[in-house]
């Protein structure tokens, strides 16, 4: 009986899926939040790579002069090494010239603006007077006095950011850009160019990230390792604040960190489903999948995913996909473009202006392993964020709003089933 209605389960993910992508007979990657490799590594370098990515920095060694935490695992566990944290980060900035239409949602944290106009990132203020400016992260900790950050009323958007999952990133990474690009095409969706930060010159469709920004796991871990702790690295050399609390002028990761941050991530398996074991339940999830596709939710949050095949050269000829993440399926409920849903921040980061208000569709899979949603972390429930989507998903949000309580309760089963 199981076994049946798991094999219904799987029909219907294949149904979804023909919008376009196709995965009929692929294997699955592997899922579990068991710290085993998915086999893209050895369990015995992913272990080693784990060390390094839950090592504790320290001003010695780097961390700072500003920083946001001690080490990559502080905003990246849950339930195993790889989850995300209740971390919320802060950006800022500002526009200038043309109008501001302010934009208040009403469960958001923080004023959003719609504004016309030039984005502008903010400027710190540091304690000691020092202006950091074009810098939209905020950070909020630093390892001397001098080097607090500060913002000033000038600086009148302000945005959190949740901390995001890790798992499954390597198969998200492995997906080509051409399955984005045509996934853009149909649901009016935006892909962006990002630089390949390891590859002079090299840009790929970006997947990772609130906003899209990066679209390589180790431009991520350069990035993260320096703006959310201060440390320079072969990919990113400068810090945001240089010249207070004993400053260290060499470069701070001499240990290539950066590249063990990227096998670690890379060897991660997919996050696993929270399936209901009786068999009504489980039928309850599949009819709840029935009712989120029928009203629409799978437009964004699509279903399946299939990653070049083995051998395939990608980033720029930085990395080749290994037989662990070729030629697989996996099922993050998400085409990883951004979308305006009426939640923008009003910040621009790798991509051009026209993002500032839209934001990456979050992938739903892992979403039992969450206890504060969207962005901002402004809904708890799911329909606080359901009723926060907006414009390009009105439809979808009204279409919800017109469910039987017996069809929600269905789609609830099924959300509570990722
Ligand atoms: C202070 C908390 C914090 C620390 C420390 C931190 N991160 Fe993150 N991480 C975040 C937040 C918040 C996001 C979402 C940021 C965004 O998109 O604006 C994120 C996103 C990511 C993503 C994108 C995941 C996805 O699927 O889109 C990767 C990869 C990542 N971090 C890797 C790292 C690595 C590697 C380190 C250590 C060098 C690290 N992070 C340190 C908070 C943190
Ligand atoms: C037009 C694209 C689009 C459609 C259609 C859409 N979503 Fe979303 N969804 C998004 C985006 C973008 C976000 C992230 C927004 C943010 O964080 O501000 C999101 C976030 C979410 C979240 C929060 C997840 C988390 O972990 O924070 C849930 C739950 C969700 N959507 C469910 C749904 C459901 C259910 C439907 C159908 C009623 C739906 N979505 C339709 C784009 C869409």
């Amino acid at each position: 009986m199981r076994m049946f209605l798991l094999i219904s389960l799987l029909s219907l993910v294949c149904g979804a899926s023909a919008l376009i992508i196709f995965a009929g007979g692929l294997p699955e990657a592997p899922a579990g939040f068991d710290g085993a490799t998915n086999g893209a590594t050895s369990q015995g370098d992913m272990d080693a790579a784990r060390d390094v990515f839950t090592e504790i920095e320290t001003p010695q060694v780097g961390l700072g002069p500003v920083y946001n935490d001690v080490s990559c695992v502080a905003c990246h566990q849950n339930q195993a090494v790889g989850g995300a944290s209740q971390t919320l980060e802060f950006r800022a900035g500002h526009y200038d010239g043309g109008r501001q239409s302010w934009r208040r949602d009403v469960r958001h944290r923080f004023d959003t603006n719609g504004s016309s106009g030039t984005y502008v990132a903010a400027t710190a203020v540091l304690a000691n007077g020092m202006l950091i400016p074009n810098r939209s992260l905020i950070n909020q900790r630093a390892t001397c006095a001098a080097a607090q950050e500060h913002l000033t009323n000038a600086d009148n958007i302000r945005a959190g950011r949740l901390s995001l999952p890790i798992f499954g990133d390597g198969f998200v990474e492995a997906v080509p850009d051409a399955t984005l690009l045509a996934l853009a095409k149909q649901n009016g969706g935006e892909a962006i160019q990002v630089p390949v930060v390891e590859m002079n010159g090299v840009t790929a469709i970006g997947r990772f990230g609130w906003k899209d920004q990066h679209a390589s796991l180790l431009s991520f871990a350069g990035d993260a390792y320096v703006n959310e702790m201060g440390v320079t690295n072969s990919l990113f050399q400068d810090e945001s604040v240089t010249g207070v609390c004993a400053p260290q002028t060499q470069l701070n990761d001499t240990q290539g960190d950066i590249n063990q941050f990227a096998t670690f991530m890379r060897s991660l398996k997919v996050p696993p489903r929270n399936l209901p074991t009786d068999a009504t339940a489980l039928s309850d999830v599949a009819a709840g999948q029935a009712v989120f596709e029928k009203i629409g939710c799978a437009t964004c949050h699509t279903e399946t995913m299939v990653t070049a095949p083995t051998g395939t050269s990608i980033l720029g000829g930085s990395l080749i996909v290994p037989a662990a993440i070729g030629g697989k399926q996996f099922h993050p409920f998400s085409d990883f473009l951004l979308h305006d849903i009426g939640t923008g921040d009003g910040i621009v980061q790798n991509g051009p202006d026209d993002t500032a208000n839209k934001l990456r569709t979050m992938p739903l899979w892992g979403l039992s392993t969450r206890t504060q949603l969207m962005h901002d972390a402004g809904s708890a429930t799911f329909t606080e964020a359901i009723e926060r989507h907006k414009r390009e998903a009105t439809a979808a949000e009204r279409k919800f709003d017109r469910l039987a309580d017996t069809e929600r309760i269905l789609l609830f089963a099924f959300l509570g089933s990722l």
